[in-house]
């Protein structure tokens, strides 16, 4: 299908069996859910180990009883988890709570309200912004939103973040004071930076205000589907370069054991961590001991998390190979939408004709299957071109995902044809 080569008459026939298609379906009252990425029950069944795992031994290696208070950075055989799942010394780890998110919005409060390694506090800025690469996480942006922080879009490209447009921005504006990244498997796009990107990130800390500060949101670290994907150190490029403070890493096991109920960590330099722990003694007086035992024993060795990630990975795999073949098999030859082959992450990321996007999701939504919102993936919920669609496959069983790509295909031709006709 081309919509762009073809005449109103061919439109209009288009129209007519496609909506005769999108009725026949509708009337099958469907209730499909691909919106958020979550893992399936199949995925959590795979760490159900972890219930007994103690089996009443409380200790931990280093003899800490765990079912105490204590230990603000977690313990040490949590860190050394955490360390290997970022590639960075345990000593620059903070194992947390169950959810990174926390970890980063925690953050994003110490740069706003008090200020990292001794810099001045966000909120004493007149407009402080972040950068966004979009699209991106619904969820970085709604922290900023939160708290008053601006937001300015970046495109993302199939390398990472537009590098010429943030350095210019970072360069020209002393209210940036961070940047989101998602580097490897962007949510949602799917893309792992290259190296030349880690490096010139890494290089930004020279330019830009002192406070500033990369929000290395490493979610997919070890979230491979295929060979495993080789995302550059941006602490090594950090230290290089002299800029080990700009970057403050993330990462978590709740795509690995339990959504819910995972182990969190955030890394950093010795003066960010610093930074951090004044005001999380205040918060806390520790984290769970008893969750992050039952992880490390789970995860005795890196190679058992490496393991375990393959078996995700099987889980994942068909879903994945479904969404991408039913894209291809429909838009492999036409001009009605782009997308991204993702070597692992959550998702997969079509960008529809300009201005199709919110009633490709309306269709959808009329006809049973519940997309995430349009705009999502954009600050503020707003998509300037109305053409991003995030596709998160992981949670329904493969019979569903199919039946609710059946219905996505079908809503994207009907919507392009129908913007065309409007158009011509
Ligand atoms: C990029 C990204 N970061 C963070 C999270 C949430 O992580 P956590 O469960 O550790 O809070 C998600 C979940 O979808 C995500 O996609």
């Amino acid at each position: 299908m081309h919509i762009d080569s073809a005449s109103r008459e061919q439109l209009q026939e288009w129209e007519k069996e496609l909506s005769a298609q999108y009725q026949r379906i509708c009337e099958h009252e469907l209730s499909l859910d691909i919106t958020r990425g979550k893992p399936s029950a199949d995925q959590l069944h795979l760490a159900d180990k972890l219930d007994g795992i103690l089996n009443g031994d409380y200790r931990a290696a280093d003899g800490t009883d765990t079912r105490n208070y204590g230990g603000l950075d977690g313990l040490a055989c949590a860190r050394d988890l955490g360390a290997d799942i970022l590639q960075v010394p345990s000593e620059e780890v903070i194992a947390g709570g169950n959810s990174s998110l926390t970890l980063m919005y925690h953050a994003v409060l110490t740069g706003y309200l008090f200020g990292f390694a001794g810099n001045t506090p966000w909120r004493e800025l007149e407009n402080p912004k972040f950068l966004c690469p979009v699209p991106g996480y619904d969820r970085h942006f709604s922290i900023c939103e939160q708290l008053g922080i601006g937001m300015v879009n970046v495109p993302m490209t199939d390398s990472g973040p537009d590098m010429d447009a943030a350095e210019e921005l970072v360069r020209n504006d002393r209210d940036i004071i961070g940047i989101w990244c998602v580097p490897k498997f962007s949510n949602p796009t799917g893309v792992t930076y290259s190296e030349d990107t880690v490096d010139r990130l890494a290089q930004l800390g020279q330019i830009a205000n002192p406070g500033f500060r990369i929000f290395w949101d490493n979610a997919y670290a070890i979230h491979d589907l295929e060979q495993q994907v080789n995302l550059p150190s941006i602490r090594s490029a950090t230290l290089a370069n002299d800029t080990a403070d700009s970057v403050i890493q993330f990462a978590s096991t709740s795509k690995v054991t339990f959504a819910g109920s995972g182990v969190a960590f955030v890394s950093s330099s010795p003066a960010n961590l610093a930074s951090l722990k004044q005001q999380m003694q205040a918060m806390t007086i520790g984290p769970d001991k008893v969750n992050q035992l039952r992880h490390s024993r789970f995860f005795a060795e890196f190679t058992m998390l490496k393991e375990h990630m393959q078996k995700h990975a099987e889980i994942l795999k068909p879903k994945f190979a479904c969404v991408l073949e039913q894209l291809e098999k429909s838009f492999g030859e036409s001009d009605l939408g782009e997308w991204e082959k993702p070597r692992g992450g959550y998702f997969v990321s079509f960008n529809t004709r300009p201005g199709c996007a919110t009633e490709v999701i309306k269709l959808a939504a009329d006809a049973g299957v519940k997309l995430t919102p349009a705009g999502a993936t954009f600050p503020y919920g707003k998509d300037p071109e109305d053409r991003n669609i995030r596709i998160a496959p992981s949670f329904p069983p493969l019979e569903e995902v199919d039946t609710a790509m059946s219905v996505f295909v079908l809503c994207v031709k009907l919507a392009s044809v129908r913007k065309q006709l409007q158009m011509a």
